[in-house]
């Protein structure tokens, strides 16, 4: 299999619904994804082979969000502050495990 083009790509579901029904945007998701993005390039780690983040619609997994998926990895991940995004970039950064507690394993 080719390489991938980047080593971890991000995506944030921002999807703001009007109806009531929960939604990642409910959760600061765009905040969220503004954060994550500012601190990986920040910490030198963005663009090809590294890390990107990107913004994403509804990714159909609203009940657990606010939701975030990784490839090719395939990670989940929810989460709920800047704590938490921390976290991530950090394992991601050093390659290390996923953060535990924050996979959505369903
Ligand atoms: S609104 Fe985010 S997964 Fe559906």
């Amino acid at each position: 299999m080719d390489t991938p083009y980047y080593k971890y790509h991000v995506f944030f579901c921002t999807n703001q619904r009007q109806d009531g029904r929960p939604c990642c945007q409910d959760n600061r998701a765009a905040e969220m994804r503004s954060y994550m993005k500012q601190k990986i390039k920040e910490a030198g780690h963005s663009g090809k082979g590294e890390i990107r983040v990107n913004t994403a619609g509804c990714l159909d997994r609203c009940d657990l969000g606010p939701v975030m998926v990784i490839y090719p990895q395939n990670i989940w991940y929810t989460y709920l502050d800047e704590e938490d995004i921390d976290e991530i970039i950090n394992s991601l950064i050093n390659e290390d495990v996923p953060v535990e507690r924050l996979l959505l394993k369903e």
